[in-house]
């Protein structure tokens, strides 16, 4: 019998090109999708990733920050939302606001990041130009559950891509970008075939293959 499909609220802020990766992936009309996106949410009104689910014909919801006294309520009228919607994963893709450590209790290891860079390394904003001032070789990202502390909590899948000599934040930016569209369907997939489970605050990953090898930089092959 085929397993049900993973119901999943997508929340983000702007432009949407990872919600993209996960619609071409996952959205309404993929034959034998492991995942079903119950609902796009959103905290600003012109987040384009907004127009990219009408067009897939995907539910959205707009919660404007804006309106709430306190975090605390705004996260409760997610909460409340995506709930509503029926999802058992949350997926925050370019979402910009902190959540409140009761909004993430809420969805232990049911919540998950994606973040441009290869954690720990470079948490927080300027993730890019901060590894070319530190002069990594190597450079990516990281999709991981969400614990309070920023940009913290057992780590699922991580991709690297490497740091090349003549790169600005923007050329090595547009390279980490291109791993994520990969890395996340991949990630999620692996949760929504119930591959993923936390052990000891570090996610454990059943049947999955390792290439192997090894990467240099330089000295590629
Ligand atoms: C991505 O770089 C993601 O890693 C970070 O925010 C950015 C969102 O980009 N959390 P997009 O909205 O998916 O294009």
């Amino acid at each position: 019998m085929p397993r049900a499909q993973l119901k999943i609220a997508i929340l983000i802020s702007g432009r949407g090109s990872n919600l993209q990766a996960l619609i071409d992936q996952f959205g309404p009309g993929v034959a034998a999708s492991p995942i079903e996106i119950v609902l796009v949410l959103s905290n600003r009104p012109d987040a384009f990733g907004l127009t990219r689910a009408v067009r897939a014909g995907i539910p959205t919801q707009v919660i404007d920050h804006k309106n709430f006294a306190e975090r605390a309520s705004f996260d409760a009228a997610m909460d409340q939302a995506i709930r509503a919607a029926g999802a058992e994963l949350v997926v925050l893709a370019g979402f910009l606001r902190l959540l409140s450590d009761g909004f993430i209790a809420g969805w232990q290891d049911r919540l998950v990041n994606i973040h441009p860079a290869l954690l720990p390394a470079f948490k927080g904003l300027d993730t890019h130009a901060r590894a070319l001032a530190a002069g990594v070789r190597f450079h990516g990202c990281t999709v991981h559950f969400v614990r309070p502390e920023m940009d913290s909590g057992p780590i699922i899948a991580q991709a690297a891509v490497p740091v090349r000599p003549d790169d600005t934040a923007e050329s090595l930016g547009r390279r980490v970008l291109a791993a994520e569209h990969r890395l996340f369907p991949q990630t999620l997939r692996l949760i929504a075939e119930g591959k993923v489970s936390v052990v000891d605050e570090r996610a454990v990953i059943r049947d999955t293959a390792f290439a192997g090898g090894v990467l240099c930089n330089p000295i590629g092959s």
